[in-house]
């Protein structure tokens, strides 16, 4: 196919690994990111796993006039939208950067997109728009109600999206939302690489087990889940990468017109047993310690995953062992992440 494949945010944690899958499904890409929150080593790294060079645009997608530039001058098929903040706490913090960044960014992306006419996008949504749907199945219908600033500048953006589709009927967007992506590649040249302190799970353990921080403090071991400490539903990167493939070639050739898609395994864990397997692939201790609750948490939620089989034809493959052992591979062949 003539033509490239914009991805927004292309050098951070699920970007990088999407990228890497699309360049080994022969597509050709183009990645903007301003390296906000990843390094410029993604790219080369990027690279050398595909054995394959794409262009690299340190840009911002705040910047009205860069996309139009780039709209204007390249053969873009279609957009993977990754660029935004994603830190829950900071959100609370921050949130006219969040609003700004995540809400009007994406707003400024797809004016350019339509003025460009190109009107295919596969956008990186999150369970967090589900807030604390009362029940811990997430189905794509389950209301959405989130809790949080940063939950809110993504169902904002889904419902621009909503509006968008629904006054031209053009656009194909497909929207996925994550539930806990954990994991890296398994070559352990791209991971997740978090700046500053990591605020999820599975970055922290890994962290503590290359010796760069002392202990794992648990919040809270009295819910009411079967071991007392919150369930989740991580999913291995490189389902969630392949997630992607699947989702842009169902709107390139059209036979999604717009869907909201959740991507998670379906079969939730605590975080003892993740702490416990952790712990078995790495043959390293993660102390830890049971604190009190973390504001805004749920007991457990997971996702419903039989919509991406049914429209998608995919479905998570890799188990809790995998997605350990591959952030353990990562970590401890980068125990400082990427350098540059
Ligand atoms: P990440 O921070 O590793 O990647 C995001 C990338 O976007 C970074 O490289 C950053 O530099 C870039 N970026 C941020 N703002 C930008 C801007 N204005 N212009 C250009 N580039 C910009 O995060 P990730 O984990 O790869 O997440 C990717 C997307 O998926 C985000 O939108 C996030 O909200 C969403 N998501 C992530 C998770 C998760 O657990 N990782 C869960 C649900 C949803
Ligand atoms: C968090 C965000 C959510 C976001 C998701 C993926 C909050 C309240 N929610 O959710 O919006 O979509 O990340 O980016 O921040 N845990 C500990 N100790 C720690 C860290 C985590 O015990 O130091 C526990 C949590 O209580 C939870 C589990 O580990 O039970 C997973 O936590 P985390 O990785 O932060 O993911 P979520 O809670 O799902």
């Amino acid at each position: 196919m003539e033509g490239s494949i914009l991805i927004t945010g292309g050098t951070g944690y699920i970007g990088s690994h999407t990228s890497l899958k699309l360049l080994n499904a022969g597509y050709e890409i183009i990645i903007l990111d301003n390296l906000s929150n990843s390094c410029l080593e993604v790219k080369d790294r990027i690279k050398k796993l595909a054995n394959k060079g794409f262009q690299f645009i340190n840009g911002d997608i705040r910047n009205t006039n860069q996309l139009k530039s780039i709209f204007k001058d390249k053969k873009i098929n279609a957009v993977i939208h990754f660029a935004g903040l994603k830190a829950v706490a900071d959100s609370a913090i921050y949130p006219l950067e969040y609003y700004e960044n995540n809400v009007v960014g994406s707003l400024n992306l797809f004016k350019e997109m339509a003025s460009a006419n190109i009107k295919s996008l596969v956008f990186s949504s999150s369970a967090t728009v589900y807030g604390n749907p009362g029940m811990p199945i997430c189905k794509e219908n389950t209301p959405l109600n989130p809790v949080n600033v940063y939950g809110k500048t993504k169902l904002i953006i889904e419902d621009i999206l909503r509006n968008i589709k629904k006054a031209d009927p053009e656009w194909r967007i497909i929207n996925l939302r994550y539930f806990n992506p954990v994991g890296a590649h398994p070559s352990g040249m791209i991971g997740e690489d978090p700046k500053g302190t990591p605020n999820n799970l599975m970055p922290l353990i890994s962290q503590i087990a290359i010796g760069r921080r002392k202990k794992l403090l648990v919040f809270g071991d009295n819910y009411n889940t079967p071991d007392g400490t919150g369930r989740r539903d991580y999913i291995h990167i490189e389902d969630v990468a392949n997630a992607h493939v699947a989702s842009l070639e169902k709107i390139l050739k059209g036979d999604v017109l717009h869907m909201d898609i959740n991507l998670g395994t379906g079969k939730p864990y605590s975080v003892l047993e993740v702490i416990k397997t952790f712990e078995s692939v790495s043959l390293k201790k993660i102390p830890y310690e049971i604190t009190k609750r973390r504001a805004g948490d749920l007991a457990e939620y997971y996702a419903d995953p039989s919509l991406a089989k049914n429209i998608l034809n995919w479905k998570a493959k890799f188990d809790l062992r995998k997605m350990c052992l591959d952030s353990w591979n990562w970590q401890s062949k980068n125990p400082s992440g990427f350098i540059n």
